[in-house]
């Protein structure tokens, strides 16, 4: 494959029939870091009004670190993951005590937050400064192992590594966050895990799971 070529193709594709989401061409960090949490584990149609109501509430990074903690669960009730919300609440300490209220710009001070792991860092600082790093989350791990027909669970060591640096290099450097958006679009929607709807596919015919006819066989799962 050839990576500029698979970049161009789902951009193309993101243009004509990416969703517009609330987040999308947002640039305050606060904004983007909260819908990340949230829309990690749940789909974008459950996080919206909960986005909003959320950020009704808390504006800004200072209301919600002063907030008290019940009445953040209070406006999480219903999403699920509660830990989700006690991490949030305690990152937005940390931003508001130690950063003065402003997210740090680099990913390994944004993985120091609680709730905040490697490729969530990178997908703040790719949507909302086009920084030109990888995201490898539940959906991108769907589609990248397809995409290669990967014979290992994904989060096994060698498969992750091999799985980043792929990410990597398909990212597109001209723009890191709409390709960022559009990947993970593309798994949450026509790559999704038991219904994925391949002829509708900007990378159908690079891809190895598809071309073998077996698109849900992939992600493989670790045995237990
Ligand atoms: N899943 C996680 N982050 C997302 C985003 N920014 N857009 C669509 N789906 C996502």
């Amino acid at each position: 494959h050839n990576p500029a070529q698979l970049a161009q193709r789902l951009l193309a594709h993101y243009d004509r029939h990416g969703r517009d989401l609330p987040w999308r061409g947002e640039r305050s960090l606060y904004r983007i870091w909260l819908s990340e949490i949230m829309l990690q584990q749940t789909t974008v149609a459950a996080v919206i009004p909960y986005y909003t109501a959320f950020l009704q509430h808390f504006p800004d990074v200072e209301s919600l670190a002063a907030a008290q903690q019940e009445d953040v669960l209070r406006l999480w009730q219903g999403l699920g993951y509660y830990a989700r919300a006690r991490n949030l609440h305690r990152a937005a300490q940390q931003v508001a005590g130690q950063y003065g209220g402003c997210f740090p710009e680099s990913p390994e001070m944004l993985e120091a937050l609680p709730g905040v792991g490697r490729s969530t860092a990178a997908a703040i600082l790719a949507i909302g400064r086009d920084h030109h790093l990888a995201i490898l989350d539940g959906n991108v791990k769907r589609v990248l192992t397809r995409l290669t027909a990967c014979a290992e669970p994904p989060d096994k060591p060698g498969a992750k590594r091999a799985l980043w640096t792929l990410a990597q290099q398909l990212t597109c450097p001209q723009r890191p966050g709409d390709y960022a958006q559009a990947i993970m679009d593309l798994g949450a929607t026509l790559c999704s895990r038991s219904k994925p709807q391949c002829p509708l596919c900007p990378w159908a015919a690079w891809c190895r799971a598809h071309q073998a006819g077996e698109p849900t066989r992939y992600p493989v799962k670790a045995p237990k």
